[in-house]
């Protein structure tokens, strides 16, 4: 187990109407009040941020969103600022996810423009890389995650990179400490030891709560970033006991 304080955050991604987000809030709130050893956020749609944001005011959980984008306001027709976010109760949000990557196109540098204005506007900030099953196939994942770490951190300074999570979403589970290890290396070229010791890297390859325990138990796995299983509350509480 790491030295670092876990963190997990449910992905809630296109699910749930208001009433359901905010009965999936309510429940996780109960089963997991008393915990204290670990970070623990969820991350609805927008259009349930304000909603779950009043249930979970006042307890542990804290409000993530999905995105950002990279104006405070403006004509950006569609886009949410982080200002946005933090007025309706956001301290965290996920930047890079794959599906931003993949299915939106986002590009490293965008994602380099999107952390950097987070960061800046006081958003803390979960940011995704991971390689694709061609690339881990054609031997490219290193290369890819030493490109995705480089270009989405680059700019920030040793402090600032250090409060940073790094989301890594793998494709073989049994390979995730490794990666873990590599992208670690990478940030401790780019920002030095101190840096790469603090920096928590969360693992987001469909954990459930039958193997969170066994993942959380490696030195460099820091936490959780989860999808599917944080749409039940029972599941991601099981999840984030498995941290304690
Ligand atoms: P999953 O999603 O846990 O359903 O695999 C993780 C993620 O994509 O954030």
């Amino acid at each position: 187990m790491s030295t670092r304080k876990p963190f997990v955050a449910g992905n809630w991604k296109m699910n749930n109407f208001v009433a359901d987000a905010v009965s999936l809030a309510e429940g996780l709130k109960a089963l997991v009040s008393g915990v204290d050893t670990v970070d623990i956020a969820v991350c609805p749609t927008y259009t349930s941020l304000y909603a779950v944001g009043k249930v979970l005011a006042g307890s542990t959980i804290q409000l993530g969103a999905q995105d950002a984008y990279v104006k405070a306001s403006g004509a950006y027709t569609g886009e949410i600022s982080p200002q946005m976010l933090q007025d309706v109760g956001c301290t965290w949000t996920i930047i890079g996810h794959s599906e931003r990557r993949h299915i939106l196109g986002e590009s490293d540098e965008f994602l380099n423009e999107k952390l950097r204005f987070a960061l800046a506007s006081g958003l803390k900030v979960m940011f995704c890389i991971g390689e694709l099953l061609e690339e881990r196939k054609g031997g490219t994942m290193e290369a890819v995650l030493e490109r995705q770490t480089t270009k989405g951190l680059d700019g920030l300074s040793a402090d600032v990179a250090a409060g940073v999570v790094i989301a890594y979403e793998p494709v073989w589970a049994d390979q995730a400490e490794d990666a873990h290890i590599f992208v670690r290396g990478v940030v401790e070229k780019m920002f030095g030891k101190d840096c790469a010791d603090r920096v928590r890297i969360q693992y987001g390859g469909s954990v459930k709560a039958d193997n969170a325990a066994e993942l959380i138990a490696r030195e460099h796995i820091d936490g959780f970033l989860v999808g599917g299983a944080a749409l039940k509350a029972d599941s991601f509480a099981a999840i984030i006991n498995a941290c304690k």
